[in-house]
């Protein structure tokens, strides 16, 4: 395992749904190893049917410029797809559910 090998630990709410996040995973790739289906279209940060409210914790983008002004960012959207925790996070996603 490498040495910056990192696990966090992404909670979705309302469901209450919790899984873990290895590596250079993104919160979407995560879920769905995780049998937790998020919505998704594009996977590369321009559809933003993803777009979900971080409630608390860090990210960081696999992309220069994600599909967000940088006022939705501040307002703490973030696009799973193509979003890396940098710790524990708290997504608001009520469309998320575990299959
Ligand atoms: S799935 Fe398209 S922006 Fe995330």
């Amino acid at each position: 395992m490498p040495e910056n090998f990192q696990i966090f630990t992404a909670r979705v709410l309302p469901a209450d749904l919790q899984y873990d996040v290895e590596g250079d995973l993104t919160l979407l790739e995560a879920a769905e190893m995780s049998r937790i289906e998020l919505p998704s279209s594009c996977r590369n940060g321009t559809c933003r049917t993803c777009l979900c409210m971080l409630i608390s914790g860090e990210v960081t983008y696999t992309t220069e410029w994600p599909g967000l002004s940088a006022e939705e960012k501040a307002d703490g959207y973030v696009l799973p797809c193509v979003a890396r925790p940098l710790s524990n996070v708290v997504l608001d996603q009520p469309m998320a559910k575990a299959v």
